[in-house]
This record gives C-alpha cells, structure tokens and sequence, in this order.
C-alpha cells in the first residue's frame, strides 16, 4: 500500500515526527496503563527467571538499540547479556549456554547476517525472541516469540521510528525480566510505567527544539569529522548520531565512550571537528563534564545535548547546548534519540542531500 510524506520534505522528517505517537501506540501493547504494570503480548512465554543468559544480535542501528538495552536489562534484571553485531556472531562460534535466550533485533525483519545469527542460536539450543517490525518477515517467522515494534512501515533508509519503538519493547522487556526475576518492587514497575507513559510528552517536547537544532546545520556541514561522545546509555546514542550523519549527509563521525577519550580520540581534538556530547544529567554526568572540560581545553567546540541542570553544572561555554525537558534518566535515550536525529537529518538537509535514499545503501540488507 501507498504511504505519503504527507506535509513534510522527506520520510525521514515524516518518520522523526510520528515517533511520539508510535512509541505511544508501542507502549499500549506493552503496559497495562491503568494498574502501572508491564503487560507482555506474548504473556508467559519467556521463563526470565531461570535465564542463564541473553544473547542479543543485530545490525546497525537495531544493534544499537540492543546496546542500550544491554545496560536495562543488566541493571533493572541483574540478567548478563552478551551482544555482538550479527555479521561477527553468526561466524565466531561463540558457545551458547544452557537455558539461554538470544534476541534478535530487526526492523524489515529480513537482515541476511541478523538471520544467519538467529539460525545459528537455533541450532545451539536457544530460545529464540526476535524485536522485529514486520511480523510477516522471515525472522519473526523463524522465532519462538516476537515482540513486535508497532512504528508502521518506515521509508526512510535511516532509521528513526522503529529505532525508538525497539526501545520502548526493550524498556518493557527489561521491566518484565526484572518483575520475573525477583529484582524489581511493585513499587518501583509502577514509577518506572509511568516514566514509560510520560515518554510520548516528552518527545512530543523534544520536537519543539527542531528551530534551535536547525541553526546547528550550517556550522556542522563545514565539518570533515564529527566526534560524539557519551557515557552510559548515551553510549550507544553517540554510536547512533554518528552512523545517522554518516549515512545521510557523509560526513565522516564517530561515536566514542566519553571515558575512551583520553586513550586515544582526544589527540583528534582541535577547532575544526565539532564534538557532540549526549549527557542528560544522571549520575554519570560529572563524568562526563570533566571529558567535556579536556575537550574545551584543548580548543575542541562542543554541541552539548543535555537537560536545564547538566547546562547549568558543566563548567564550560558549549557553542551550542539544546536544552532538553527534564525526565527521569533511566528511559530518558527514547528521548534523546530525537535531538540526535533531527541534528543528522537538518544538516544533510541544508547539504542538499538525499535523505530518503542515500547513495549506496538500501533499506533491507538481504545479502551478505
Ligand atoms: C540505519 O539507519 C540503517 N540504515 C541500518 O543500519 C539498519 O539499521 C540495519 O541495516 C539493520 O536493519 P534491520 O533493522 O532491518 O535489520
């Protein structure tokens, strides 16, 4: 069937404006609202609380999600999980464990490596759960649950919706684990539902400082690398800033560890490679402050994507800081995901370039 850009310039914009409504429509298959519960769709299937381990695979920006649903589901579950993108795990013949789950994260469904992976967790004895957004694909099909993202279909090459909606499942997956697991109080599912309830708000906000973002674009198209860093969940976040510029406007980034930066990137620092921070103020942002001042030390020019507190507490003058609502730090990368694609799309944008289908890559990578 036909979808339409409607009103906007591009899918992608189509795609980065919809996200607080499809991670809304996402949540409503994952929470009971009303009771502050986590509700799964596929209720019982998954026995969390004996799970020796989960093992997670995807590609590109999906494995990203799974990056940072790594740190929820070790945190709120005390659940180890081994991630690796898919094109190295289907071939590095790593041992699998007994009662082990492995996930396996697509958005088409359809990933040839990310497949493959999940043939070989098959044969070795996993449980197979795949997040996927197509239920009709190949992967889902082969896969003892799915957790289906509902972003709807997405056009745009660079992924944007179904990225933020593979959160919303993980963020549910994790709270489940957690309550199966004996590590979560009924208290703290309800205050966690309702941060997850909030989310849709928030990013509803976090749209509003498209203006602001979008006089970064002229200063960043100048650029010949751009460096993000982030610490934490804003780890995978930095990862995925820089694979969105890259794809969509060439810019050559990178997504660094903020606590890497001194065991080598810090040498690249000077005032032509802007550096993009993600750091809301949680209880890594001093951490992350002290990386920023290096940084401003050495001469380094600092886009800051941080919330009212952590712009007031970072010790330095960022040329640029977007100032996101404060939230609740646990689920807050749903949201900060936004900033982090409208900086990619604006800029690739005023480069004229072609968001929606950028040279050599394609929406589904089928092949090897
Ligand atoms: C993201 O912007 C990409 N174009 C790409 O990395 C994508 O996420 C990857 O190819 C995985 O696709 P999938 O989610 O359909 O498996």
């Amino acid at each position: 069937f036909l979808v339409e850009k409607g009103n906007h310039r591009h899918f992608m914009a189509k795609e980065i404006y919809e996200q607080p409504e499809v991670v809304g429509h996402t949540l409503t298959q994952y929470l009971d609202m009303a009771n502050g519960k986590v509700r799964l769709p596929f209720g019982d299937q998954i026995d969390w609380k004996n799970l020796s381990r989960l093992t997670i695979s995807a590609c590109g920006t999906s494995y990203y999600a799974g990056l940072i649903a790594k740190y929820w589901f070790e945190k709120l579950a005390r659940l180890p999980v081994e991630i690796d993108v898919a094109s190295e795990f289907r071939y590095r013949e790593a041992p699998l464990p007994d009662q082990g789950l492995a996930l396996f994260v697509s958005q088409s469904g359809e990933t040839a490596d990310t497949l493959a992976g999940l043939r070989y967790a098959r044969q070795n004895g996993q449980v197979i759960l795949s997040v996927v957004n197509v239920p009709t694909s190949t992967i889902a099909r082969e896969s003892d649950a799915v957790a289906q993202t509902l972003a709807g279909p997405e056009i745009g090459v660079a992924s944007t919706k179904a990225f933020v909606c593979q959160l919303a499942v993980f963020a549910s997956l994790a709270l489940a684990a957690a309550r199966a697991r004996g590590t979560l109080s009924a208290q703290d599912e309800v205050s966690h539902v309702q941060n997850l309830i909030s989310l849709p708000g928030l990013m509803a906000r976090a749209l509003e400082l498209e203006p602001e973002i979008e006089k970064l674009a002229r200063e960043l198209s100048k650029a010949k690398d751009v460096l993000y860093l982030g610490r934490g969940t804003s780890f995978p976040l930095a990862l995925e800033g820089a694979l969105k510029l890259k794809e969509i406007s060439y810019i050559h980034a990178e997504g660094y560890p903020a606590g890497e930066l001194k065991h080598g990137p810090i040498a690249l620092i000077d005032e032509d490679m802007p550096v993009i921070v993600v750091a809301p103020h949680d209880a890594l942002f001093e951490k992350t402050a002290s990386n920023m001042q290096e940084v401003a030390a050495r001469g380094g020019r600092i886009i800051l994507v941080t919330d009212a507190k952590g712009a007031a507490e970072c010790g330095i003058e960022p040329e640029a800081t977007i100032v996101m609502p404060d939230m609740d730090p646990t689920f807050a990368p749903i949201v900060y995901a936004l900033p982090i694609q409208m900086i990619a799309y604006q800029t690739a944008v005023f480069m004229g370039k072609d968001v929606d289908q950028p040279r050599n890559l394609a929406k589904s990578v089928t092949v090897e």
